[in-house]
């Protein structure tokens, strides 16, 4: 029997919101509550999730496309029921792949993630090819911003152009970085009221991750926050939203 993943895209629009470390945390999460997880690196030009982890990768997904290996050779297990589809830094033309390319990605990643329950896609920021694409492919959009304004502008850049390109009219919104819970709920409303007015789309509402100290000591030592510092505000914050992800 083929099992059908929940493919979820994790975007921003704005860079440095904090879409690796949700993503790494969350499939760290997923993991740990016996779900199968494939973490892909979407930032195909300037990786990040290899960073976060302290990998040290051998072969990325520019090898599978210029030589035709197997995506399977590549992945990396972080831990059982985690495993990283690592990206290339530093390679400018991945972050422009051919439609070709891109087809032939898609087509090999298709054909590796019926063995996962969860397919995450850490992806660049703005709204490059491959920003879009991989928001086109998966099922579930996940759009992170801050409170800042320049966070919720580009955010909202990006949905509008999902929305007008490819219909896509759904959009989990988690709000990063917040002082409180409160200050967290009136980012959305005001999200969720622009998003209205202007495009008639409705978000839902993933939740808030506190600003914590923990964040950035985890990503200095390499490490998921969840397993440095597990009863931080950051990872029970993970933990609440995780909940959410496995009802999708
Ligand atoms: N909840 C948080 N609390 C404190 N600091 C945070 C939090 N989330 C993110 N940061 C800070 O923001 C920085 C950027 O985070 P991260 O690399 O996850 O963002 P990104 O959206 O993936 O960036 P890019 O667009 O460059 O890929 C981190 O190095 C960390 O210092
Ligand atoms: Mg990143």
């Amino acid at each position: 029997m083929t099992n059908s993943p929940k493919i979820i895209c994790v975007s921003s629009g704005k860079g440095g919101v904090g879409k690796t470390s949700f993503s790494v945390n969350m499939a760290c999460c997923l993991a740990r509550q016996k779900q199968k997880v494939l973490l892909v690196d979407g930032d195909l030009g300037l990786a990040n999730v290899d960073v976060l982890l302290g990998l040290n990768v051998r072969h990325t997904l520019r090898e599978t496309i210029d030589e035709e290996r197997p995506l399977s050779s590549i992945l990396v297990e972080i831990e059982p029921g985690f495993k990283v589809l690592p990206a290339s830094s530093g390679v400018p033309e991945m972050a422009n792949i051919s439609y070709e390319e891109q087809a032939f990605l898609i087509n090999a990643l298709e054909n590796i993630i019926d063995r996962f329950d969860y397919v995450l896609v850490d992806s660049a920021a703005g709204i490059g090819d491959a920003v879009l694409w991989f928001n086109n492919w998966a099922d579930n959009n996940i759009i992170i911003l801050s409170p800042d304004p320049t966070a919720m502008t580009d955010a909202y850049a990006l949905i509008k152009v999902l929305f007008h390109r490819f219909g896509k009219n759904r959009f989990h919104l988690l709000i990063n970085n917040v002082k409180s819970k409160k200050e967290g709920r009136q980012v959305f409303n005001n999200m969720k009221n622009v998003l209205k007015k202007f495009l008639q789309i409705s978000p839902d509402y993933l939740g808030a991750m506190p600003q914590d100290s923990a964040v950035v000591r985890a990503i200095r030592s390499q490490k998921p926050f969840l397993e440095i510092s597990p009863d931080s505000r950051a990872s029970r914050a993970v933990m609440e939203i995780s909940s959410q992800i496995l009802l999708m």
